[in-house]
This record gives C-alpha cells, sequence and structure tokens, in this order.
C-alpha cells in the first residue's frame, strides 16, 4: 500500500511536534510498491529526499522542499536458530518499543535496556541508538534496504555498517541514499544482562530478581522518572552527544568544578555527560515561551507547545555557546537537523 501526498503536515512525523511542510510526502508498506514508485515517476529523481522513520530524531528548521519517504514495512519474523541464538528479521516500520517486548517475551536478549526508546527499527541502526550499557550494534547483524544511487536492493553486514557512538555509514556516505526496509538481528536465548548502569540492579532486584522482563520494567521505570514522554511534550530525547576529551581536559575541569560524570572508553579519553555540563551552565528547567530545557536531564530540550524549529535550535546554540565558553567544549548535536 502507499500514501502520497503534495504539501503535506510533518507535525505528525516529528516527535519535537514541529510544524514544517514537505513538498511531497510518500510512504509504502511493500519494497515493490517503493519499486514501482521509483519506475513509474519522476518524483525521486527530481527531488532532494528525506528519509523518516517516527521522526524521533529529528528538527525542522523550516518546511521541506523536497520529496519525504516514510519506510512502513512491517512484519517480525524468525529467520535462523542454533543452540545459543536466534536471528529475527524485523520490518523498517516496526515501532522499536514493540520489537523489544516481543524479544523479551521470547525470553531472547540483547535489547532489553533499550526498551521504550522512542523511534522505529529502521531508524535505530541510523544513529546505532544505545541506553543503559547496550547498543544496538551488538546485535544487528545485517541491514538490509535498497540503494538509490546504484538502484538496486542492498545489504550490509554489521562490519560494513561501521557503528560508532550514535554513528552509523548510514549517517554519512549512504545519507538519504539507500532506505534501510528490514534489519536482522541476532538476540541471545542465554543473554548476558548488563546491570552496571547506575541503580539499574537495585530497580530490578525491586521487580522480584534479573529475568529479561524485569529488567526492561525497570528500565523503563528509569526512563520515564528522567526523560518526557513524547506523547505529551515534544522532544527528541538527548539533543546534544556526550563530548569524548582527552582525559588530562577532564581533570583541569575537575580540579576547577569538582568531581565530574564520565564514562571510559579506554582509549586516554573520557566521554563526558553533557547532561551535567549543560546543568553547570544554569539551564537545567529553563523555559523561554514554548523552547525549554528539561527539569529533570538538561540534555533534552522541550516543545512545550507551539515552538518553532528554528527558535530550539537558536536555544541550542546558546547552549552550546555558554557550554564553550565556560568549559572549552564544543557540543555536537545528536539531533539531525533538517
Ligand atoms: N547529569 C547531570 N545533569 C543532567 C543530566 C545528567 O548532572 O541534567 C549527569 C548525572 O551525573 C548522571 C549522568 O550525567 O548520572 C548521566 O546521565 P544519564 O544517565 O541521564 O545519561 P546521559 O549520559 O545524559 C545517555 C544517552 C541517553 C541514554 C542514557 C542512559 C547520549 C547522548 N545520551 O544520556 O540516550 O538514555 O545515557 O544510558 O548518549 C538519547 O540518545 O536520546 C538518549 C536519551
Amino acid at each position: 500500500m502507499i500514501r502520497f501526498f503534495e504539501n503535506h503536515s510533518l507535525k505528525p512525523h516529528n516527535t519535537f511536534n514541529i510544524e514544517a511542510k514537505s513538498r511531497f510526502y510518500f510512504e509504502f508498506t511493500e519494497i515493490s510498491d517503493l519499486k514501482h514508485f521509483i519506475t513509474s515517476s519522476s518524483y525521486l529523481s527530481e527531488n532532494k529526499i528525506l528519509i523518516v522513520g517516527e521522526g524521533s530524531n529529528i528538527l525542522f528548521l523550516s518546511d521541506f522542499d523536497g520529496l519525504v519517504i516514510h519506510p512502513n514495512i512491517s512484519g517480525m519474523r524468525q529467520v535462523k536458530e542454533d543452540s545459543r541464538n536466534i536471528w529475527i528479521e524485523t520490518g523498517a516500520g516496526e515501532i522499536w518499543n514493540e520489537f523489544v517486548k516481543y524479544c523479551v517475551g521470547l525470553q531472547l536478549g540483547g535489547i532489553e535496556n533499550l526498551s521504550l526508546i522512542p523511534g522505529t527499527v529502521g531508524a535505530a541502526p541510523v544513529q546505532n541508538i544505545g541506553a543503559y550499557g547496550q547498543e544496538v550494534a551488538n546485535v544487528i547483524e545485517r541491514v538490509k534496504g535498497f540503494d538509490f544511487e546504484k538502484n538496486e536492493d542492498f545489504e550490509y553486514s554489521n562490519r560494513e555498517c561501521f557503528f560508532g557512538y550514535r554513528d552509523s555509514i548510514f549517517k554519512h556516505t549512504l545519507r538519504n541514499r539507500f532506505i534501510i526496509t528490514s534489519v536482522v538481528f541476532k538476540l541471545s536465548k542465554f543473554p548476558e544482562f548488563r546491570l552496571d548502569y547506575g541503580n539499574l540492579k537495585e530497580k530490578v532486584n525491586q521487580y522480584g530478581g534479573v529475568n529479561l522482563e524485569n529488567i526492561k520494567c525497570a528500565i523503563n521505570e528509569i526512563r520515564m522518572s528522567k526523560l518526557p514522554d513524547v506523547k505529551e511534550l515534544g522532544s527528541a530525547g538527548s539533543f546534544f552527544k556526550n563530548p569524548v576529551v582527552n582525559i588530562q581536559l577532564a581533570e583541569k575541569i575537575e580540579a576547577k568544578f569538582g568531581k565530574i560524570p564520565v564514562y571510559n572508553t579506554g582509549d586516554g579519553k573520557v566521554k563526558i555527560a553533557a547532561g551535567w555540563l549543560v546543568e553547570q551552565c544554569g539551564w537545567k528547567g529553563f523555559r523561554k515561551g514554548d523552547v525549554g530545557v528539561h527539569g529533570k536531564q538538561a540534555l533534552v530540550l522541550l516543545n512545550y507547545g507551539n515552538a518553532t524549529g528554528k527558535e530550539i535550535f537558536v536555544l541550542s546554540e546558546k547552549i552550546k555557546q555558554t557550554v564553550f565558553n565556560k568549559f572549552g567544549i564544543e557540543l555536537e548535536r545528536e539531533v539531525n537537523c533538517v
């Protein structure tokens, strides 16, 4: 099935709830629909394109004068099994959190800590979603899709995806050139639990002991206590990445400002919690008009109602500037600004 619109509102397609329009909008449920669209019309060759899943990592700064493509392919099917693992191929349009619930329900481990992350399965590899000690890159076997430049189906193995911290080849060379249609995940029948984040272990025990279901519930509780529900308040999760800096710089900051939250990356560098940097600059809980900074997690920018993408962007620039002035660290946006 396809849906095609002109001058289509993108408000329902971005979790920041920004009003923006796309000149053309195309949604499909079957790969054959996409191929038919390509061969029977010139929209794709004549317009710049933008691929959007649930729009949970995007900020529209203006209307999009091109073609927005939304892959809405569903389906989760087991494609392989051995004594330790099960491989599941999942359509790009499936909601990520539904996939997590499905795997936990089947007693398959590997993504339980990624519970409640907004977005679609097709978007998960693009920014290599991660939380509470797990990253989706660890369970991705292959990413399948269609290459607009080569005009053919293509597959990338895990290694070929060049996954990094909130990063992959799909954000760079293949950006808006390759549309992900499904992802093959390798999940474990005997999962190694990741409980080293904060008080996660304690929370899991409160739910009755260590198993996948209880980890999922504990993660959901932690997320709900810190992060806004995108159905109620416009946001796109962490707006900035946690910056990776030399240990020397972190030590200098520590000497001046006291203990800072860091994660060791093991190569003479550390990742500093950007939320802490932003909070230290006094932004936590800030609000002006309809734009603001979340009161429980300073890394999350908010649209309280009718903010424009530009207003949120301007706020993010101010935050970047103050963090740079105070700490000499240049924050990098995680959110894709269009
Ligand atoms: N912190 C502050 N003030 C704040 C926020 C955080 O001081 O306003 C400090 C606290 O010390 C806290 C530490 O930073 O203990 C870490 O905060 P948190 O556990 O909330 O995690 P984060 O580093 O801010 C990252 C991811 C999140 C992910 C969490 C949990 C990035 C950019 N963000 O946030 O991912 O859920 O870890 O693993 O890596 C996302 O990508 O959209 C996202 C929400």
